[in-house]
């Protein structure tokens, strides 16, 4: 415990928050049930390796995939979050939550030279990112985030200009899908690592394709773009995961505001932080007036549209990243900040009063996978839900925004 007279810099300068009696987070954020849970889980690995990506509905037990899967990475990146977690709010008795993140990561080594993610190999990449700001000499995950790197600037087209989402049977249709955004953090890495530029010059070039053919006028976003591989042209814009293909899908206009602001971050582009505002405000704009972020912004009101809260937690650390990005401006822009960090605690509340779940496996409730027809996946817990929910736990409490 911090002494009370004692407050974090940033907590000065937004006075709103220190004097408010009510945290404006929710208290479950810090709650000791969510290293319960996860220990359950990390402490009964499957053997082969399977990975938990969603629940069912009822019960609330996660359902195991194969490593060779898109989410496998989140699991061991949330072991090392609550490492994190850990260290910032100096907790006691805790396993040893590095020695869990190696161990569920071991899996994922064969995935380097053999996988069908697709771009999804930036996701994969998280825990052994992580595993570096631990021990930045582990050639292991040096080896890791390299090749998975690779994988993604392999998946390059120049005349397009980004990188490949999917595979297709037509090698002609390139299709590229707003989530991608979120991959492109491994090139950064990699860069880091290697001092080779090309990674970077093929984040940028993807992100700028994005912003112009993604994003609407109005911040909205489609979800998919195809492209044709041979001209470069836009052909369609369409939606895999939506209601419909001229809707905005709300994890992917989540993943959106997230990697604009990290594409500003790594660049310090003014685009792509003025982007990353504009997504933001669709999304603010758009929430219903009980703050829940349903699954689709035009998905039809009756019957009750499902709710996401896989896009909320998503969507919550991408506005704390933005607030630290209009912070870091010269001059600073104390107000967009304190916006932006405002609202991702005001979705963190409103999500936690739907979908905190004490009895489920999982932390949080009302994720939807998918919502379609006959497969729809609504009402469950999901693996990158949870992740984000603590994620931007620990980003409150890197920022000064929050106590543990
Ligand atoms: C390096 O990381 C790998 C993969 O996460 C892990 O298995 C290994 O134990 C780590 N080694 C050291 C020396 O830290
Ligand atoms: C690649 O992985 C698949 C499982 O996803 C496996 O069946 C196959 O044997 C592997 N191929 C190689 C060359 O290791
Ligand atoms: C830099 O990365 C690109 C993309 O992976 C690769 O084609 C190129 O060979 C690398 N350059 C060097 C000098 O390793
Ligand atoms: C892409 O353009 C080429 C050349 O005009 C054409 O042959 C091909 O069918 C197009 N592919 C798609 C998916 O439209
Ligand atoms: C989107 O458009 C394609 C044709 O371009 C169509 O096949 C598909 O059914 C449409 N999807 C939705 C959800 O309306
Ligand atoms: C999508 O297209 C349909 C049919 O053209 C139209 O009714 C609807 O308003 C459009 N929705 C959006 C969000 O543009
Ligand atoms: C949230 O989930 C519960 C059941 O788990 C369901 O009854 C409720 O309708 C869901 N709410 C939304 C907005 O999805
Ligand atoms: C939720 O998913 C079920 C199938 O699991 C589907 O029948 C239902 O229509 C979905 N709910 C809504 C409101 O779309």
């Amino acid at each position: 415990m911090l002494p009370s007279f004692f407050l974090p810099f940033s907590l000065l300068l937004s006075p709103s928050y220190a004097l408010n009696a009510r945290s404006p987070y929710p208290e479950e954020l810090y709650s000791s049930l969510i290293q319960q849970k996860v220990l359950k889980i990390a402490q009964d690995e499957p053997n082969p390796a399977q990975y938990p990506q969603y629940t069912d509905r009822v019960a609330g037990v996660w359902q195991y995939f194969v490593p060779n899967t898109w989410t496998t990475g989140f699991f061991p990146a949330t072991l090392y979050e609550l490492n994190t977690r850990a260290q910032l709010c100096k907790l006691q008795d805790q396993p040893d939550w590095v020695d869990l993140g190696r161990q569920w990561s071991t899996a994922e080594i064969l995935l380097e030279t053999n996988n069908t993610v697709g771009h999804d190999v930036g996701f994969l990449s998280f825990p052994f990112v992580q595993e570096l700001s631990v021990n930045p000499k582990n050639e292991t995950a040096i080896a890791a985030v390299n090749a998975f790197a690779a994988d993604l600037a392999a998946r390059f087209n120049p005349i397009v200009g980004c990188t490949r989402s999917w595979d297709t049977a037509d090698p002609t249709l390139f299709e590229v899908i707003i989530d991608n955004m979120m991959n492109l953090e491994v090139l950064f890495v990699s860069e880091a690592l290697t001092g080779n530029h090309t990674l970077r010059e093929i984040a940028i070039s993807h992100a700028t394709k994005t912003m112009e053919n993604h994003v609407r006028p109005d911040g909205s976003s489609f979800h998919v773009v195809e492209y044709n591989a041979t001209t470069g042209d836009v052909i369609a814009r369409v939606t895999a995961q939506g209601y419909a293909n001229n809707s905005t899908w709300s994890r992917g206009q989540a993943w959106g505001v997230y990697g604009f602001a990290n594409m500003y971050m790594h660049t310090q582009e003014m685009d792509f932080l003025e982007t990353s505002r504009r997504m933001a405000t669709y999304f603010l704009d758009n929430l219903p007036a009980d703050g829940i972020t349903p699954w689709d912004f035009n998905a039809p009101l009756v019957p009750p549209r499902p709710a996401d809260s896989s896009a909320a937690t998503i969507v919550a650390t991408g506005l704390l990243l933005l607030s630290q990005q209009e912070a870091s401006l010269v001059p600073p822009n104390p107000a967009g900040a304190n916006k932006w960090s405002a609202a991702a605690m005001k979705i963190l509340s409103d999500t936690t009063g739907l979908a905190w779940k004490p009895e489920w496996q999982s932390l949080l409730s009302n994720g939807t996978v998918n919502n379609h027809y006959p497969s729809a996946n609504n009402l469950t817990g999901i693996v990158y839900g949870d992740y984000y929910y603590i994620k931007a736990g620990n980003d409150l409490i890197t920022m000064g925004l929050a106590s543990c």
